[in-house]
């Protein structure tokens, strides 16, 4: 029997969509598709024969049973009888053999075509820029790629077997048939719209559940990984109604069961039905046939054919009838996934990038604006779900995904603001520059076009005299290090974490770096030593901790430039000071670009810049600065901290 032949093959057709078969695709996606099948063109040919090989035998059984009742049986010749038995049984041996080897190969194609998508896919997101990712829910892109790889794969290989089964086995049945006896092969085929209309409508609906249960699950799994981890829970545990939320889940996973009960129950009526058709159509055979085998027009043996062959026709004819919408849901989900292979990355390496030079360099704004790309330039409308969202709106249960598919135009908050207005300055190796500002200044985007996680507006950025969009990615991330108040960690060991960094350290590097970080007492005391895992996020460590072990890593990587963004600004006094020592150690001999809240630091800075709505609006040395007054004095005597009066709750409030 062939591959994609039976009732199986035909309940593909009933989780489509209506909408899918309206949807406009956009030209030359079929020319796409087919070229990811170009790597499996000798595995896809070999495919294609065995798959109709297998077909054919499929019609021959019957035939050849025919001919052992017409020609053995019935003139009692044993000779023939045991002769055609036998092929009857080799040619079923053969059968099985061949489908278990067009088994192999089509999951080989399958497989392969999905390993190929997956790499693609997840090389090319990891490389989108960190904006797509502030736009992008996480549990969403995961859930969508997942389910359209799956997709895309699924639908490739079975509109390829059972396109070319079904075509097959339908060809040599209907031929088969029509020589035997054409009045029976009409009434058979009269009986097909009874069945089709129905099944038609049902598959409509089926579908409809379908994507409905989708939808509802894609929600439930995006809802548990926004929620199943230290941040989401403590903010649940912290601000939420826990009640309100088991509610919302549960009103969800009711649709869910509800729309599995209803598909089950549809599926059921369907292969009820099919059974229905396939079991009038032997009853035809032998009624009609039986009577015309009594006239003598008819022999048993070609009943008996015409009987198997019927039974056998009714699942191709439906899976043909829905090959239109397979094979346009099959391009959908290529479509979604080339939606998101064809987001070029804003920032991108140069192909004729050089290598930044080693050792100490500078750090250089020339007329540097900058303001956050839109919606449009880095992200997939379609991702910017804004589902499960922990606040609570008017109506969620009713939301459904389609509707959410348009990005709502008060996320476009600050999109094409100039959040850096004309920034220049030189700041020389190994010089250590404070950023002081009042919090929405655009400190942080200051340190982020110098580690190119942005490529500015206007201006250029430049280290060591190159031009950012001039260097090799590989370069950059050598030179710069970075760590802010966030200091993430893998849920992975120390030592896994810290050699993320610098993967050729020894143990003795990393010990003598954990040292430098003031972090080594800790870390020998742990039961595992640097085996340890940190938990999700590093949340098993606190937050003074999470930060020594980030300068370790820091200090592991070497970097020649060192971005600090308020690294200890969440600190208690306790271990700032114990972190703070160990900045001192990460800066020496390195160009740094501190933001800081701390006196200490900024006075010690060879160059403040003094930021205030994207502008540099003072620079100087902290006397220079003091003596001048303006908004220098003014944070000075408000917000920056001194070792004597820690930590003013506030003073931290930015991010
Ligand atoms: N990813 C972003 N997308 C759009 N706007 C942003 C983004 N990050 C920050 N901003 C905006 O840029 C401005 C400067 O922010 P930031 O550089 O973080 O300030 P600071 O670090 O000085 O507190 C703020 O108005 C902020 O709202
Ligand atoms: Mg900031």
């Amino acid at each position: 029997m062939g591959m994609g032949n039976g009732p199986g093959a035909t309940m593909r057709g009933f989780t489509r969509d209506r909408s899918v078969r309206d949807r406009r695709l956009q030209e030359g996606t079929g020319r796409r598709v087919l070229g990811y099948g170009r790597p499996f063109r000798s595995d896809i040919t070999l495919f294609l024969i065995l798959t109709i090989i297998v077909a054919a035998l499929g019609v021959a059984t019957p035939l050849l049973l025919g001919r052992i009742i017409d020609h053995g049986v019935i003139p009692q010749d044993r000779g023939v009888v045991i002769t055609l038995g036998l092929v009857v049984a080799g040619l079923a041996v053969v059968e099985a053999g061949l489908t278990v080897v067009t088994r192999f190969y089509g999951s080989r194609i399958g497989e392969g075509l999905i390993l190929n998508l997956r790499t693609q896919v997840f090389s090319h997101v990891l490389r989108q820029p960190i904006a797509f990712f502030t736009r992008a829910q996480t549990g969403a892109l995961v859930n969508r790629l997942n389910t359209d790889v799956i997709g895309a794969q699924t639908a490739f290989t079975s509109i390829l077997s059972g396109l070319v089964s079904n075509v097959v086995s339908l060809a040599l049945i209907l031929g088969a048939l029509v020589t035997m006896s054409w009045v029976i092969t009409l009434l058979a085929l009269l009986l097909l719209p009874i069945f089709l209309i129905p099944a038609h409508r049902m598959g409509q609906r089926l579908s409809q559940l379908t994507r409905r249960q989708m939808t509802l699950n894609a929600d439930l799994a995006t809802r548990m990984t926004e929620r199943f981890n230290v941040g989401g829970a403590l903010l649940v545990r912290l601000f939420g109604r826990p009640a309100q939320e088991d509610a919302e889940y549960a009103d969800r996973a009711r649709g869910v069961r509800d729309a599995g009960v209803q598909i089950s129950v549809n599926r059921v009526i369907f292969m009820a039905g099919l059974g229905l058709v396939a079991a009038l159509a032997t009853a035809l055979v032998y009624g009609l046939g039986g009577l015309m085998a009594v006239a003598g027009d008819l022999s048993v043996g070609t009943l008996v054919a015409m009987a198997a062959l019927l039974g056998r026709m009714y699942g191709p004819l439906t899976a043909l009838s829905n090959v239109r919408v397979d094979i346009m849901t099959a391009l959908v989900s290529f479509e979604r996934i080339f939606e998101v292979l064809d987001l070029e990355p804003l920032v991108q390496e140069d192909e004729a990038a050089i290598a930044l030079p080693d050792g100490p360099v500078d750090v250089e704004l020339d007329g540097v604006s900058f303001a956050y790309p839109g919606a449009a330039e880095v992200s997939i409308a379609s991702l910017e779900s804004r589902t499960g969202s922990a606040a609570p709106r008017p109506d969620p249960s009713r939301s459904e995904a389609g509707k959410q598919d348009t990005p709502d135009p008060d996320t476009a908050v600050g999109d094409g603001a100039r959040v850096l207005q004309d920034i220049t300055t030189h700041i020389r190796a190994g010089e250590l520059v404070a950023l002081v500002g009042p919090s929405g200044a655009g400190k942080s985007t200051f340190t982020t076009l110098v580690s190119r996680l942005y490529d500015p507006t206007e201006g250029s950025v430049r280290i060591g005299g190159v031009d950012l969009r001039e260097t090799t990615f590989a370069s950059l991330s050598r030179t710069i290090g970075v760590v802010t108040q966030e200091a993430h960690m893998f849920n992975d060991t120390i030592r896994a974490n810290l050699l993320y960094a610098a993967p050729g350290a020894t143990t003795d590097q990393l010990e003598a770096a954990l040292r430098s970080a003031q972090v080594w007492d800790l870390v020998e005391r742990l039961p595992e030593g640097v085996d340890t895992v940190v938990g999700d996020r590093g949340h098993r460590l606190s937050g003074g901790e999470k930060q020594r072990l980030a300068i370790a890593r820091l200090l592991l990587k070497s970097p020649a430039v060192v971005l600090l963004d308020e690294a200890t600004a969440h600190l208690d006094s306790e271990s700032e000071v114990a972190v703070q020592r160990a900045l001192d150690e990460a800066l020496t001999g390195r160009t740094s670009i501190v933001i800081a809240h701390r006196l200490s630091t900024i006075r010690g800075a060879d160059q403040i810049l003094v930021m205030d709505q994207g502008r540099i609006i003072q620079r100087g040395t902290h006397e220079e600065l003091l003596a001048r007054g303006g908004l220098y004095r003014t944070l000075h005597d408000t917000q920056f901290r001194t070792d004597r009066h820690p930590a003013a709750p506030g003073a931290a409030g930015a991010d």
